[in-house]
C-alpha cells in the first residue's frame, strides 16, 4: 500500500517518553528550543498589518516570486554590502522546500549529496524523500551542502575549506539561515551569494532572519555563474508546479525584513548574555543559536539523566551525528531559565 521510503520507525523511545513526563514538572527547561516565536521576544502585533495589503486580493502568479519581493531580498543583501541581482533570487515557502527543489534540479535518483558532520537531522528525511543518497565525502558527490554557520557547531568554513568547497564542476548548496548571527567574522566575507567560482545556491529565509517561521518565506540566491541562467529557467518550472509562496507574505516582505533588524537586535543581545553564562569548556563556533558541551561519558545517558533528575531537556550529540560524546543546548531561552538550567548541568556533572 505505502512506499518503502515512508516506512519510518515511529515508536516512542525512552527519551521521548521521559520528555512527556518532564514537561509536566514546573522546573522543566527546554534547552532544545529552536522556535523563535516561543522565547518571549515578540513582534509588535502591528507587524501583521503588513500582511493586509489590498494588492494581495489579486492573484498574479509569479513562479520565481513577485518582482517586488525578489527586489526586497536583493535589498537585504545590499544592506549587508553584498550585490545580488533580483533576477538571481527565487522565493520558496521554506528552506526545506528550497533544498527539495535543488535536489530535484541537480540530482537523479541514487545520486549523492555531501552533507556536513555534524549536522542537523533534517537532511536524512529530505534526501529520502528525494530518492538521493547522503555522503560525508566531497569527492565523488554530485552536489555539496555547506551550512554556514553550521547547526549545531556554529562554525563557518575557513578560507582553506572554502577553496575546497568551491569547485567549478560540483554545485554547492550554502545554507546561510544563521549568517546574520555571526560573532566575529562579517556577513560579506562569509556569504556564498556572490561566489562566482562555483554554481552556488545560497539559502536563507524569514524563519531565522526575522524569527518568523510561521510566515513561510525563504529564498535561493543563485551565484553569477555560466550555468546560473539555465538553473533559474529549470527552477522556474519546478516552482511553477507548486506556486507555494503566498501573495500576502510577498507584499509584506519589505516590512518583514525591516522588522528583522529589530528582532535580531533583541536576539543578538540575548545570545550574548546566554553565551556569557556558559561554562568555559562550551563551544559556540562563530555564531548561530546553539552551544556544544563536550562530555567524557555517553551522551544519551547524560541527556536522560538531566531530564529525569534536573528536568532539563538537551539534545545528545548523536542526534547531530557528532563523533564524540557531547550535548547540544539552545541559546534561545530567556536568561533566567537558561542560567538555572546551565547551573543544573554543572550539578549533574557535565562540566569537564
Ligand atoms: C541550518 C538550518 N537550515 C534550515 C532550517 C529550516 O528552516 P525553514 O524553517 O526555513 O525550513 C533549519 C531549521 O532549524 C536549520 O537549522
Amino acid at each position: 500500500m505505502f512506499s518503502k521510503r515512508t516506512g519510518w520507525e515511529r515508536a516512542p523511545n525512552a527519551l521521548s517518553l521521559a520528555i512527556e513526563e518532564a514537561r509536566r514538572d514546573p522546573r522543566f527547561v527546554d534547552l532544545t528550543i529552536s522556535n523563535p516565536t516561543a522565547i518571549g521576544i515578540d513582534p509588535d502585533p502591528e507587524l501583521l498589518r503588513s500582511l493586509a495589503d489590498p494588492r494581495s486580493l489579486r492573484y498574479e502568479p509569479h513562479p520565481l516570486g513577485l518582482p517586488s519581493a525578489r527586489a526586497a531580498v536583493s535589498e537585504y543583501y545590499r544592506r549587508r554590502g553584498v550585490d545580488v541581482d533580483p533576477e538571481r533570487i527565487i522565493l520558496t515557502a521554506t528552506t526545506s522546500e528550497a533544498y527539495t527543489f535543488l535536489f530535484r534540479l541537480l540530482l537523479d535518483p541514487g545520486d549523492r549529496v555531501a552533507v556536513p558532520t555534524p549536522s542537523y537531522p533534517l537532511f536524512s528525511f529530505l534526501a529520502e524523500l528525494a530518492d538521493v543518497e547522503l555522503t560525508h565525502e566531497h569527492y565523488g558527490a554530485d552536489a555539496i551542502i555547506v551550512v554556514s554557520p553550521n547547526n549545531p557547531t556554529g562554525l563557518c568554513p575557513t578560507a582553506i575549506e572554502r577553496a575546497h568547497l568551491v569547485r567549478d564542476d560540483t554545485p554547492l548548496i550554502a545554507d546561510e539561515v544563521f549568517l546574520d548571527y555571526l560573532i566575529s567574522s562579517r556577513f560579506g566575507e562569509q556569504t556564498f551569494a556572490n561566489e562566482d567560482g562555483a554554481l552556488a545556491f545560497t539559502l536563507s529565509g524569514l524563519s531565522k532572519v526575522a524569527g518568523l517561521p510561521q510566515l513561510k518565506l525563504s529564498w535561493i540566491a543563485v551565484s553569477d555563474h555560466p550555468y546560473a541562467e539555465e538553473a533559474i529557467a529549470r527552477l522556474e518550472i519546478i516552482a511553477d508546479t507548486f506556486l507555494s509562496v503566498s501573495t500576502p507574505v510577498q507584499h509584506a516582505l519589505p516590512a518583514l525584513l525591516d522588522h528583522a533588524e529589530v528582532f535580531q537586535r533583541a536576539l543578538r543581545s540575548r545570545l550574548a548574555r546566554n553565551r556569557a553564562l556558559l561554562p568555559s569548556h562550551a563551544r559556540v563556533g562563530d555564531g548561530g543559536w546553539y552551544a556544544i558541551l563536550p562530555l567524557d561519558r555517553d551522551d544519551e545517558e547524560v541527556a536522560l539523566q538531566l531530564l529525569t533528575e534536573q528536568r532539563v531537556l538537551v539534545h545528545p550529540g548523536y542526534f547531530f551525528d557528532m563523533e564524540t560524546p557531547a550535548i547540544v543546548i539552545s541559546l534561545l531561552p530567556d536568561e533566567e531559565a537558561f542560567g538555572r538550567a546551565v547551573a543544573s548541568l554543572a550539578n549533574a556533572g557535565t562540566g569537564s
